[in-house]
């Protein structure tokens, strides 16, 4: 039997994260359930971040798939096409181990992806961490190093399978399942190593334009969830069209312009693109550091003193 007793989350924190000094705020976008939405929110995040004066880079765990990557090398590929100027984060993959011994492979894995989050950790103010649609020793570390962990989620029952057993007559939470599960587990390892308490964010994803019953469901589902094994939800991205198209040439919302080259800005981007930002909003990061000033010009004064001073 599991010894899983899920606790409230008493890290639950709708106030604004505080900064580790001289570190970034790692933001870990996971679910085990593939195309959930991790690599497009991912993208769309950094470009947020990045637009408002942040400094960020972007970590893809998922190198077998390597969208996160491929996303990344369509908009640089996009941006000299096009003689663009567009803000493109500082990227790397973690490739997972070939060593056939599990304990060194694991310990392979560990080693590269330390070595890899080290760099921008130190320098960037956000590393976003895209993890794989499946549990992977790479995603697992990723989830311990996590500031903030935002989970994408289907508009569905069978992505909420994953989070936690529903009776299907009351729609009651029977036991969470594998994914909450990991989830806990990782917080524990943290708290164990003084880590701080991870915010765990469940967003909701590709929502439909329709007050339909299913929407409704997952809500209340979500909601008695959210309080059960310790996450918030907040708002959510809407199901469009968009999102696919905008991959090929690397593009997000945020990049749309009106009369600009690319896909023209419609009134329905002009939503979705608020939908964005309010997500970013809402996950509560804290502000990027401010640039350091430029060296003060010397005084008169100061002159004066050096040039008597020989
Ligand atoms: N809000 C949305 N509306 C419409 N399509 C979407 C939306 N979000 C994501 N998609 C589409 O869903 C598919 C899966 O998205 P994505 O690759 O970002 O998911 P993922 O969770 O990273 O997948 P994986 O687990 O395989 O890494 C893609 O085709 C993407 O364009
Ligand atoms: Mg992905």
């Amino acid at each position: 039997m599991s010894s899983f007793q899920p606790a409230a989350n008493p890290s639950i924190a709708p106030a604004q994260a505080e900064r580790v000094p001289g570190r970034a705020h790692v933001l870990v976008i996971g679910n085990e359930k593939g195309g959930s939405g991790k690599s497009t929110t991912a993208l769309h995040i950094a470009v947020s971040l990045m637009r408002d004066g942040a400094s960020v880079a972007t970590l893809d765990l998922d190198a077998r798939q390597a969208t996160l990557g491929r996303y990344i090398e369509n908009r640089v590929a996009y941006a000299r096409r096009k003689g663009l100027d567009l803000p493109v984060p500082t990227h790397a993959a973690v490739t997972a181990s070939t060593l056939p011994d599990r304990v060194e492979a694991e310990a392979d894995e560990q080693a590269r992806f330390e070595a890899a989050l080290e760099p921008p950790l130190l320098s960037a103010d956000f590393v976003l961490i895209d993890t794989p649609g499946s549990d992977t020793h790479l995603s697992r570390l990723a989830h311990m190093w996590a500031d903030t962990l935002l989970t994408p989620l289907n508009d569905s029952f069978i992505d909420l399978d994953l989070l936690a057993r529903v009776d299907p007559d009351t729609l009651k939470v029977v036991r969470p399942s594998v994914y909450a599960e990991a989830v806990w587990k990782q917080r524990q390892v943290r708290a164990v190593q003084g880590g701080r308490p991870v915010d765990w964010v469940v967003m909701r994803n590709r929502l439909s334009s329709l007050a339909a019953r299913n929407k409704r469901d997952m809500g209340t589902v979500l909601e008695a969830l959210a309080k059960r094994i310790g996450f918030r939800t907040t708002t959510g991205l809407s199901e469009r069209v968009i999102y696919r198209e905008l991959f090929l040439n690397g593009l997000t919302l945020l990049d749309l312009t009106r009369g600009g080259s690319g896909p023209s800005l419609t009134l329905s981007h002009v939503a979705a693109r608020q939908e964005v930002r309010d997500l970013v909003a809402s996950l509560n990061l804290p502000p990027p550091v401010p640039a350091a000033p430029p060296a003060a010009p010397a005084t008169q004064e100061a002159i004066a003193e050096q040039q008597a001073a020989g």
